[in-house]
């Protein structure tokens, strides 16, 4: 399989980063290959220019797309799995990521048909959302949280453009939380094997 992860986390001092490391880590021993943009070692510019709002809000093909944006798309295009590994930050991704999402989901490739009447981005096998987070499963379920994320992860911005998609939170991680040490390792293990059974 080979594997497109974007991943989003502001220090590689983090748990995240961890997360990150393992999930290659098990991707390499199951022998699949890897792509990853690193979206703030890259320095992905999240925020929407202009002439991109006016191409997206207008719904003009024939708009340029930017080059940092094209080089995204190829890799979406050349990948059977996308992989999402990020910290929630207030019950969502980060700013970096959300923008990633205005940015790259274009018209004509994300949503829209182009003039062929097709849409230039392919369906992928699978998407897996893995996310660390501070508080409990029980407390996202228990507040709604967990089905407001399910639904604008894996329903609207995944929605029908991969086959197949879960997404996986990885609790109680925060800092000030001695669950943080003691989840830790059954954490990581839960990223290899979900990396190797990808
Ligand atoms: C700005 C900010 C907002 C956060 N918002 C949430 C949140 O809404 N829900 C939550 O469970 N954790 C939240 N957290 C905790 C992060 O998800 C935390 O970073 C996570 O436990 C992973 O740890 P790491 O940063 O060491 O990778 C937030 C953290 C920050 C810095």
């Amino acid at each position: 399989m080979r594997v497109f992860i974007v991943y989003a986390h502001p220090s590689e001092d983090s748990f995240t980063r961890q997360v990150r490391d393992r999930f290659i880590a098990g991707l390499e021993s199951a022998g699949h290959s890897y792509t990853l943009s690193d979206l703030y070692q890259m320095n992905f510019r999240s925020d929407m220019d202009e002439a991109e709002y006016r191409r997206e809000a207008y719904y003009r093909l024939d708009a340029p797309v930017p080059e940092d944006v094209v080089r995204e798309q190829e890799k979406i295009n050349s990948s059977d799995a996308i992989v999402f590994i990020y910290p929630v930050f207030w019950s969502d991704v980060p700013a970096k990521l959300k923008g990633w999402f205005d940015r790259v989901w274009t018209y004509g490739f994300a949503y829209g048909l182009q003039k062929d009447g097709r849409r230039a981005m392919k369906q992928l096998e699978k998407g897996l959302v893995i996310c660390s987070a501070g508080n409990t499963l029980d407390y996202f379920r228990r507040t709604g949280i967990l089905e407001s994320m399910e639904k604008v992860m894996l329903g609207d911005r995944l929605f029908d453009r991969v086959k197949t998609k879960e997404l996986v939170i990885l609790e109680a991680t925060s800092r000030e939380l001695p669950g943080r040490e003691a989840n830790w390792d059954q954490h990581l293990d839960r990223v290899f094997s979900l990396a190797v059974n990808l």
